[in-house]
């Protein structure tokens, strides 16, 4: 086996003190390193389209119980042929909730661990378990998806999948060394508009996709979220700690949301590639002001950690694939304004547009009537969505993809089909960050973009949303 050949770029070491919210506790950085690249790398074997002997019934454990972690489990704990063998949080209240829910559903309790930050690695070592949800603070995804893999188990964690390029690389070679899935919990692209896009996009409704735009624009203001100190989940209405500590990241902290059905929908690492992008970045004119009026205002330790510190305002990045295609990525979240992850398909026969409102247009610039717009909407939905989208909305979760996402998943470990996405997309979604930290830290320089897959994005096939290799068949009870 050829051993990786690393390039070193020059080294952006970024960290941030954070030690607010004491499980957090020594983990305190989010390294944004860009100082490794990947040439010369052969594959150890091919993730994409993998299939792994078929888990039924599906033993799952949990790493978080917090909003995601909580809500998911109360989902998978409905699904026919899946287990909640075991469960773990670092702290109590999120544990007892859990167990208070699969007792409500008159299921067995699950193995709990909690005593610790570390607790979480008891868990992954329990010989009982075929996935381990992963849904704690993003800084902690990797090193626990890591431990996962190597523990013999296959990993799913929440968005993003990891912050700097050396997990990502991480993450590709434990995911192809130990012929475990690593599942980016990407809910967005099996949004009904965004899945039926990625439908007409393969039926080559657009022609050929020249440029895409996704985003993720959040109206939660940054005033709302820093103003709260985060909280422990002691409570239903505790604050997520993920948020806080996304506000002070620079570059493009959040891209998968808006950039993982862009990329599924234009064949990105099914046939085309990002060769390489560019980022640029407003000034803060929000985060430090409204931390340092939260010193002045409370004098408490936690908020003067941060004073005089330099933190991201709004960025956007553009980046070119190796079929000539561009995307524009942009992340604002720091200044109130509507929700948006934009979704816009630019192709030589058709155009649409997710936010603010959705819309399509064929050849020309106008939008297609609201009738023809249903009868689209009906010939193109995938059979995934017709299958299970109103039993989606019905269980809900940010409008029912959060149910498809994890049922689609469940279904395919079941089944032993290959998982929508691979640890290659999972990898590429997630660089974002590194990469447009990198850019906008050098004066918008462009960076490459590696390429996970070592080639064989060339012959990797497009994501297959029609369920015609099977997989209807698991019931909710
Ligand atoms: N896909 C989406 O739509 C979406 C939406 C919101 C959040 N997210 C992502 O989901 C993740 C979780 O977000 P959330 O809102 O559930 O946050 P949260 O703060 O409510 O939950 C995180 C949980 O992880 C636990 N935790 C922290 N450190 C731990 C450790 N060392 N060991 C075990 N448990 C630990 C916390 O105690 C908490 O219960 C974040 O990564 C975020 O980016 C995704």
């Amino acid at each position: 086996m050829k051993r990786r050949d690393f390039m070193k770029l020059p080294a952006v070491g970024f960290a941030l003190g954070l030690t607010g919210y004491s499980c957090a506790g020594e983990l305190d950085e989010d390294v944004q390193e860009t100082d490794v690249q990947w040439t010369g790398r052969q594959q150890i074997r091919n993730m994409h389209d993998f299939q792994a002997p078929p888990c039924l019934p599906l033993r799952v454990g949990y790493i978080g119980l917090g909003n995601r972690g909580f809500a998911s489990l109360q989902r998978l704990a409905k699904m026919q042929g899946v287990e909640i063998r075991a469960i773990a949080d670092c702290y109590e209240y999120p544990i007892r909730r859990a167990q208070d829910f699969l007792k409500s559903r008159n299921l067995p309790e699950a193995a709990e661990y909690f005593s610790s930050k570390e607790s979480w690695k008891d868990l992954c070592a329990r010989d009982d378990l075929d996935v381990i949800y992963v849904t704690t603070p993003p800084y902690l995804h990797a090193e626990m998806a890591v431990h996962a893999m190597l523990a013999g188990k296959h990993a799913a964690t929440e968005v993003p999948m990891a912050q700097t390029l050396r997990d990502c690389i991480r993450l590709v070679d434990t995911s192809e060394k130990t012929g475990k899935h690593c599942f980016i919990l990407e809910n967005c692209v099996y949004d009904f508009f965004e899945s039926m896009t990625i439908n007409m996009a393969q039926q080559g409704f657009f022609g050929e996709i020249i440029h895409g735009e996704g985003a993720y624009c959040h109206c939660g203001g940054t005033g709302s979220v820093l103003q709260h100190k985060p909280m422990p989940p002691l409570s239903e209405e505790a604050s997520p700690y993920y948020q806080h500590r996304l506000k002070l990241i620079r570059g493009n902290a959040y891209p998968t949301h808006g950039f993982g059905p862009i990329c599924k929908a234009m064949g990105i690492l099914t046939g085309d590639r990002i060769e390489y992008l560019s980022s640029v970045e407003t000034d803060d004119f929000v985060v430090g002001k409204t931390l340092a009026e939260m010193i002045e205002k409370t004098n408490d330790p936690y908020y003067k950690q941060f004073a005089g510190k330099t933190y991201g305002g709004g960025n956007s990045s553009i980046m070119r694939t190796a079929n000539g295609k561009t995307i524009c990525l942009d992340y604002h979240t720091s200044v109130g304004r509507p929700y948006s992850r934009v979704h816009l398909l630019s192709g030589t026969k058709a155009f649409c547009q997710k936010n603010p409102t959705p819309l399509i247009s064929i050849g020309n610039d106008q939008p297609v009537s609201e009738e023809k717009m249903a009868e689209l909407q009906k010939e193109y939905a995938p059979e995934l969505h017709v299958h299970i989208g109103e039993l989606a909305k019905k269980f809900g979760g940010h409008g029912g993809m959060d149910f498809i996402e994890d049922w689609r998943f469940v279904n395919c470990l079941q089944n032993g089909l290959a998982p929508d996405f691979d640890v290659y997309d999972a990898a590429l979604w997630s660089c974002i960050t590194p990469l447009s930290f990198w850019s906008v830290t050098h004066r918008s320089n462009s960076i490459d973009v590696p390429d996970f897959t070592c080639g064989a994005w060339k012959t990797n096939k497009p994501i297959d949303l029609s369920l015609r290799n099977g997989g209807k068949n698991t019931e909710m009870i």
